[in-house]
């Protein structure tokens, strides 16, 4: 057992985290490119937490710009052990209001211009997506985004559009007849990736809109999604402060640590 390394991925709207001490920012090479930005690492309590923000300061990259793979494989060399990945979203039913925190237990994935996998090119790994967050840091981040004021719906259905348009409206009905509870631009492929470096991921969505389904509201545009957003920014870096404080000096291992041990399929002496 060792320590807790966190990764957050920070979204529009978490850019920074003012409660993190000895702070710097490193900068991370990876085989698979750049990632979206230098990394920030600093100390909460007993917790090393090492930051990324998603879309690069300046928020410079689209979703779909996004190295997701770099993004991912950077945090994993830097030692994270755990990824927390932060995100504005949309939502998809009423009583998932603008201004509440969502933390969700399941993915879909309908993006199509990224990069999904670490594997290919003669290595073949087929990971288990059947649970895609890890219910141990989802936890700990519904008690933190609670510690931290938010009002915070557990579980439900998050869908991932390729954007960076909104969906049009009969794509929004469409996804609710899906049963999806929220819908954004950058879960996936990240929790794919995640998976297959072995790191347990939870997604926190801040909720800013009711996408355009809902009759009688206006469809979402950025200024909606800015405006909660600002109101949100504070208790998101309150609740980063708060999972950083709340996790145990010792971190047990987790069944996702090892993903891989039943995932791969090339033989270990084609590997070379
Ligand atoms: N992010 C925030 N609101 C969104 C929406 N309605 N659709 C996709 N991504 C979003």
């Amino acid at each position: 057992m060792g320590g807790w390394t966190l990764g957050v991925i920070g979204g529009s709207g978490l850019y920074a985290i003012d409660a993190l001490e000895d702070q710097q920012w490193i900068e991370v090479e990876t085989p698979w490119g750049k990632p979206s930005d230098a990394l920030l690492k600093g100390r909460i309590g007993d917790v090393t937490l090492i930051f990324l923000p998603r879309h690069g300061r300046g928020h410079r990259l689209s979703p779909s710009e996004i190295n997701y793979r770099a993004n991912i494989d950077a945090l994993k060399r830097a030692g994270c052990t755990d990824i927390l990945s932060v995100s504005a979203v949309g939502s998809l039913r009423e009583h998932l209001a603008p201004g509440m925190f969502a933390v969700p237990d399941q993915l879909i994935d309908r993006t199509w211009l990224r990069q999904p996998s670490f594997f290919g090119s003669g290595m073949v790994a087929h990971v288990s997506m059947a649970d895609p967050v890890c219910p141990r840091l989802a936890g700990f981040a519904v008690a933190a985004a609670r510690g931290a004021g938010a009002v915070v719906a557990e579980g439900g259905t998050h869908i991932t559009i390729e954007g960076p348009q909104f969906s049009t409206r009969a794509e929004s009905h469409l996804y609710r007849s899906w049963n999806c509870d929220l819908i954004g631009m950058t879960a996936m492929p990240e929790a794919k990736l995640a998976r297959e470096a072995e790191l347990p991921y939870a997604l926190v969505g801040m909720v800013t809109d009711y996408d355009c389904w809902r009759e009688g509201e206006d469809h979402v545009d950025v200024a909606s999604v800015m405006k909660v957003m600002a109101g949100n920014a504070r208790a998101a870096r309150a609740m980063v402060r708060e999972i950083a404080l709340a996790l145990p000096t010792e971190r047990e291992a987790s069944p996702i640590d090892a993903a891989l041990d039943f995932a791969l399929i090339t033989a270990p002496d084609a590997r070379d």
